[in-house]
């Protein structure tokens, strides 16, 4: 096991009820504030009346940045830094999922910067300082809840890049799973997808002695194998629920990466179609990572894959490991196809003439991407084929 230093201070407040928090948290910051929220979902489910009724009890003054889209565009985020610096806004709060909060961030992050926010998505190390974030979180998907990372689109550019900040990690972040009762059977499916590929970018990893992560590693994976069938089904069991938010959480807030390298691979395959073309994030992955499995496994990765199939998916601990790895990858994709996911790239209308320029875009500012399996952009174009 590597070295590791580990620091994740978000005030983090689980389960029903706990909005109850929201005042008492917001007011450590200040009372002039922005709500950043997505397409209406929270105006459709009463959520965010409830957070109107809190405002004007405690007397909060807000803005709003409403409208926010799946994979947040850079023009937003510059939208929300001039109400920010217009109304000299104290606290940004995000009621939503990955998207609104991602936004959130790097508006937050963008308002003390005299520049353009997409320079600080390309050099995170430009934001010194930024206003306090909070989170109201409504799907279980991202991590962004407890997480330093953001995910933003520049439509201009046909790029979709990852950026990090400590400065960017919630101050507070409230997790009801009654929240999620009204995410479409759709939209679980996604966001379990990225919740197991958090886990696999970290999971998969060679000779690293980090035997305690990758026993939480495969508990997460199984949590969302157990739950999103469930949830799916019936989408107000709050066991269910419960379960997949508090893995959303965990999967990507740095847990699993204490004391291992971890190269992430299918995240910038996936960012380079969803920067092009309104492809859900979840499904995008979903698609891509059991041909990743297929195209990466060698006489290094067997044993690793191994694992997985023998540890997640209890397979025949006595077969061949060639055996089990391979059906490990077959369970990985008839579990995605089970949850109703579209498994072909072809399905999403992407054609096929882009797949080329869209895989030279993948790794970020070069030509590889360096994963467990360090991935060309030749590679990955034939990962992209094989998937179409
Ligand atoms: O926009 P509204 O109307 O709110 O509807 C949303 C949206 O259509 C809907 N939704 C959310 N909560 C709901 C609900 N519908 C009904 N009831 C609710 N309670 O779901 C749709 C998707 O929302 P979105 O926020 O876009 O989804 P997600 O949480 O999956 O976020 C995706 C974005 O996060 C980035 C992705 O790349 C993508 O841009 N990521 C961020 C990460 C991070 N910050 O660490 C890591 C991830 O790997 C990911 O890249
Ligand atoms: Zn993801």
């Amino acid at each position: 096991m590597k070295n590791f230093h580990y620091h994740m201070p978000v005030d983090l407040f689980f389960g029903e009820g706990q909005l109850a928090q929201l005042a008492p948290q917001m007011k450590r910051f200040g009372s002039r504030v922005l709500l950043v929220y997505g397409g209406g979902s929270i105006k459709r489910n009463g959520l965010y009346q409830k957070i109107m009724d809190i405002f004007a009890e405690e007397h909060i003054s807000h803005w709003e940045l409403a409208g926010v889209e799946p994979n947040p565009h850079l023009t937003t985020v510059v939208r929300g830094v001039e109400l920010c610096r217009e109304h000299n806004i104290e606290l940004i709060l995000a009621v939503g999922g990955g998207s609104s909060i991602d936004c959130a961030k790097v508006i937050a992050g963008s308002v003390h910067y005299n520049g353009n926010p997409w320079d600080i998505v390309l050099d995170s190390k430009l934001c010194t300082s930024a206003l306090p974030l909070g989170v109201v979180l409504t799907l279980s998907a991202t991590g962004s809840e407890m997480d330093p990372m953001a995910v933003i689109t520049n439509t201009d550019l046909n790029l979709k890049y990852g950026t990090g900040s400590p400065l960017f990690i919630p101050k507070f972040s409230i997790l009801d799973p009654t929240f999620t009762y009204t995410v479409p059977a759709s939209q679980t499916a996604a966001g379990t997808a990225d919740i197991m590929s958090h886990v696999f970018e970290s999971y998969f990893t060679l000779n690293d002695g980090a035997y305690l992560i990758n026993r939480l590693a495969e508990g997460i994976l199984q949590t969302c194998i157990h739950y999103a069938p469930i949830a799916m089904k019936e989408p107000d069991n709050y066991e269910a629920r419960a379960n997949l938010m508090w893995a959303s959480s965990q999967a990507i807030n740095g847990l699993l990466k204490n004391g291992k390298t971890t190269p992430w691979s299918v995240h910038a395959m996936e960012h380079a179609l969803s920067a092009y073309f309104d492809v859900t994030h979840g499904v995008g992955l979903a698609i891509l990572t059991p041909v990743w499995m297929e195209y990466i496994l060698n006489d290094d990765t067997v044993q690793m894959f191994a694992e997985y199939g023998w540890n997640v998916w209890h397979l025949d601990r006595t077969a061949d490991k060639w055996d089990i790895a391979r059906a490990a990858i077959a369970k990985t994709s008839e579990f995605f196809a089970s949850l109703d996911i579209p498994m072909t790239l072809r399905e999403l209308n992407i054609p096929e003439d882009m797949l080329e320029t869209m895989a030279k875009n993948a790794p970020k500012g070069g030509d590889t991407i360096h994963g467990v399996v360090p991935l060309h952009w030749t590679d990955v174009l034939e990962i992209y084929k094989k998937a179409y």
